[in-house]
């Protein structure tokens, strides 16, 4: 069987587009075999837009307008050039209160504005303790619809820690995810995603790519992750 198209994901949060991101030679850009996308702070999507770069924004509301200060729309993304959105990233459902519910919405709303959703779930380091890792993902995705075709799996606590989950703890994840979707879906890794572990994760079977915040902002470390996902392709 041929592998799923491996997709790299830059998230750049709340931090300033790395210098050199719109060069010639940059990883950021699509090249070859393997798909990059490039996650933005809103104010910086269209300087990616206009770089030719696959650009996706960090959230997104359902509703296409209306009294909802400091939030832009599904639709908006889509008219700015986006291709792609993150949903439920965990700081979102932590420091902006979304629900599985409300993840779902927005996953819903994106497809029909013509975005790719990528929609993140994970467990936090205590419900890990508890042994309820697949509750949880299992509650999370099934607030998804089933169209969803891109899915990032972080346990919360390897999220910007450091301590990334082991390939066997996320290709363990990973595979019980597939089991819960109808439609085939690329399910990437995310969580201290690094140059050192980077091979190692991603040859995992049912890993189809990272979505990379701390390591994504240093372009020389992004560059080599990038080239590992290539020969792994
Ligand atoms: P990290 O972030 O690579 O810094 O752990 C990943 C993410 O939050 O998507």
């Amino acid at each position: 069987m041929t592998r799923r198209t491996l997709l790299i994901a830059a998230n750049w949060k709340m931090n300033p587009a790395p210098a050199g991101f719109d060069a010639a030679d940059s990883p950021f850009r699509k090249d070859g075999d393997i798909d990059v996308f490039v996650f933005p702070a809103s104010l910086d999507i269209a300087k990616c837009v206009s770089a030719g770069i696959i650009t996706g924004g960090q959230c997104g509301r359902r509703e296409s307008s209306g009294a909802f200060t400091g939030d832009v729309s599904m639709t908006m993304l889509k008219a700015a050039g986006c291709a792609s959105v993150l949903c439920g990233h965990s700081e979102r459902r932590k420091f902006h209160g979304e629900t599985d519910q409300a993840v779902g919405e927005q996953v819903k709303a994106a497809i029909d504005a013509g975005l790719t959703p990528i929609a993140c779930v994970g467990e936090t380091l205590s419900e890990r303790e508890e042994g309820k890792t697949f509750d949880v993902v299992k509650k999370q995705i099934s607030s998804l619809p089933p169209e969803i075709s891109i899915i990032a799996y972080e346990p919360v606590w390897a999220i910007g820690t450091g301590k990334s989950a082991t390939a066997a703890q996320a290709q363990e994840v990973h595979a019980y995810i597939r089991t819960l979707l109808k439609n085939p879906c690329r399910i990437i890794y995310g969580g201290s995603l690094n140059v050192a572990n980077a091979k190692e994760l991603l040859s995992q079977p049912d890993i189809d790519g990272g979505l990379i915040g701390g390591a994504s902002l240093k372009i020389e470390e992004f560059h080599s992750i990038v080239n590992t996902a290539r020969t792994l392709k």
